[in-house]
């Protein structure tokens, strides 16, 4: 694969077995993404791009084709090896928050590194630190159930930043914030992205949004309706002037 390119997908294609009938969610989609890039995807409602997303974190296995991170094959990795990589070089925002009910917010931010044997302290201070850049700093003890949906999803996303993955998938990061926070949170994703060179692939209903990264897919029924890529294009255009 070529080394710039950080996550290759296949001919990815899945289906739903729906009564007798079979769906297909996703059909034939095929991409890459290069290292260091930001790139949205959009679409309607049930369109697939939180399969699409979920496929590509190896949270999910496809009907059929492919999906590599650098070097890895997630789509057919085992569960051991994929959370191996997930915990070392992937971050995810869902969509549903997917917070622990029985761990604190602090808890729940810390626990991707506390996996990884770093020290407590030195986790703590990282989370604490997180927690307070998405605005939290007031709330750090609270169980997610005495949270709003909009904290819960900064937690989530203080959750994804703390082990400064390679790639980080967010599933409409802003979907639940008031426009000032969502901005908050917006700053804190393109600072990863320009500061540690963080992938980010982003999920978003938000035009605004999705016209900052480089690049935009657009899903329609499961396929590649299509694909702007802002940086390809201006290379283009310095070519065409030379
Ligand atoms: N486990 C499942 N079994 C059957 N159908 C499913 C399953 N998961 C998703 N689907 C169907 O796949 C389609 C795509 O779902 P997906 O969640 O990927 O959409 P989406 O583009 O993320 O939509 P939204 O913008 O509403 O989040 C939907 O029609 C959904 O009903
Ligand atoms: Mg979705």
């Amino acid at each position: 694969m070529d080394k710039n390119i950080i996550l290759r997908v296949s001919d990815l294609t899945k289906t739903f077995k729906s009564g007798s009938k079979m769906l297909t969610v996703l059909d034939n989609v095929s991409f890459s993404i290069e290292q260091g890039t930001s790139c949205a995807i959009i679409g309607p409602s049930g369109s697939g791009k939180t399969t699409l997303l979920g496929l590509c974190a190896g949270l999910d296995k496809p009907t059929s084709g492919s999906v590599f991170l650098k070097e890895s094959p997630i789509s057919s990795l085992d569960e051991r090896e994929l959370s191996k990589i997930r915990n070392e070089q992937i971050g995810f925002v869902f969509q549903s928050f997917q917070l622990i009910p029985t761990l604190t917010a602090l808890e729940n931010v810390m626990v991707p590194v506390e996996l990884r044997g770093v020290p407590y302290n030195k986790v703590e201070t990282l989370a604490l630190d997180l927690l307070e850049q998405v605005g939290l700093k007031d709330r750090v003890h609270h169980y997610p159930t005495q949270l709003s949906g909009g904290e819960q999803q900064r937690v989530g996303l203080a959750r994804a930043f703390i082990h400064k993955p390679d790639i980080l998938f967010a599933d409409e990061p802003t979907g639940n914030l008031d426009s000032e926070t969502g901005a908050q949170i917006e700053e804190l994703l393109f600072d990863l992205n320009k500061q540690q060179g963080t992938t980010l692939i982003i999920v978003t209903h938000d035009r605004e949004l999705a016209e900052r990264c480089d690049r935009i897919i657009e899903m329609k029924s499961g396929e590649l309706l299509s694909d702007t890529n802002k940086t390809e294009s201006s290379v283009n255009a310095e070519m065409d002037l030379a």
